[in-house]
């Protein structure tokens, strides 16, 4: 379903990715795992358009997602979230779940937000808001403002805005970051349900207890480039991995 090929990102002097190649299929939960600094949210970024690529492409069902903006990417069924939380701050919950509803349709935000769209139903997007609202157990949370909620309720959000749009691929950077371990596996319960749901889904993250629990295959980073890539076994048996793993500690 998603192919990145051949990609590679600098900055400046700095080759953060380097000939990056790996393929998620349709349906399945594949992680891209590695120490800090690896480039794994570069190839988020680079998968999104928010960074340049100096080569490769990137395939969405045989498209190239490259030189798409974000609401044309969003339409071709690509949602992500973010390693920092970047909701808006001056919108309710309900507010910025819906922004990513909305996000659906190739009409501006700001037209659709401000009900100038006839074509837009209103009663469809509150259904779904509460829709993944319920998923997110946060619909009591719907009237607040970030700034007067804690973390991992954000993170929920952030998870319920992905969401929103209905999209085929979700793109998550370490949704547990900073959770509890209740927390943690209520994100373990979500992204398993969305697999059920038929979504796929590439995930970053640094809790290997997730990891190895939901994915189906793991890529491995370090220094920008890939370094090994499996099932969750053959991934933790991998000696450069364990090197890597080690190593880092
Ligand atoms: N916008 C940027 N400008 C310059 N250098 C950057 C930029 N973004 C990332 N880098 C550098 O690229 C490299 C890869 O960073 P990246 O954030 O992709 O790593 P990561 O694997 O996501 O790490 P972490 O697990 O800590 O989130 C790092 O050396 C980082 O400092
Ligand atoms: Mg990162």
């Amino acid at each position: 379903m998603l192919q990145i090929k051949d990609v590679t990102v600098k900055f400046g002097g700095l080759t953060a990715v380097k000939n990056m190649n790996f393929e998620v299929k349709k349906n399945e939960i594949h992680s891209l795992i590695g120490p800090n600094g690896a480039g794994k949210t570069t190839v988020f970024n680079a998968i999104t358009g928010v960074v340049d690529t100096a080569a490769g492409d990137v395939l969405l069902n045989g498209k190239s997602l490259i030189s798409l903006n974000t609401n044309q990417m969003i339409y071709q069924g690509l949602a992500r979230t973010f390693q920092n939380l970047q909701l808006f701050r001056f919108m309710s919950v309900y507010e910025n779940i819906y922004a990513g509803y909305v996000h659906n349709y190739k009409k501006s935000f700001i037209s659709v937000f401000f009900k100038q769209n006839a074509s837009f139903d209103q009663g469809e997007a509150f259904a779904r808001v509460m829709e993944v609202a319920d998923m997110m157990h946060i619909r009591e949370r719907l009237g607040s403002f970030p700034d007067q909620l804690p973390y991992g309720i954000l993170k929920r959000v952030e998870l319920a805005r992905a969401m929103a749009s209905d999209p085929q691929l979700i793109l998550f950077d370490e949704p547990a970051a900073g959770l509890t371990n209740e927390e943690t596996k209520e994100v373990i319960d979500v992204i398993k349900l969305l697999q059920n749901k038929g979504k796929t889904i590439l995930l970053v993250e640094h809790d290997m207890n997730l990891v190895m629990k939901v994915s189906d295959r793991i890529t491995v980073m370090n220094f920008g480039e890939k370094i090994a890539e499996g099932t969750p076994q053959e991934v933790a048996n991998n000696p450069e991995v364990i090197k890597v793993y080690l190593g880092s500690h």
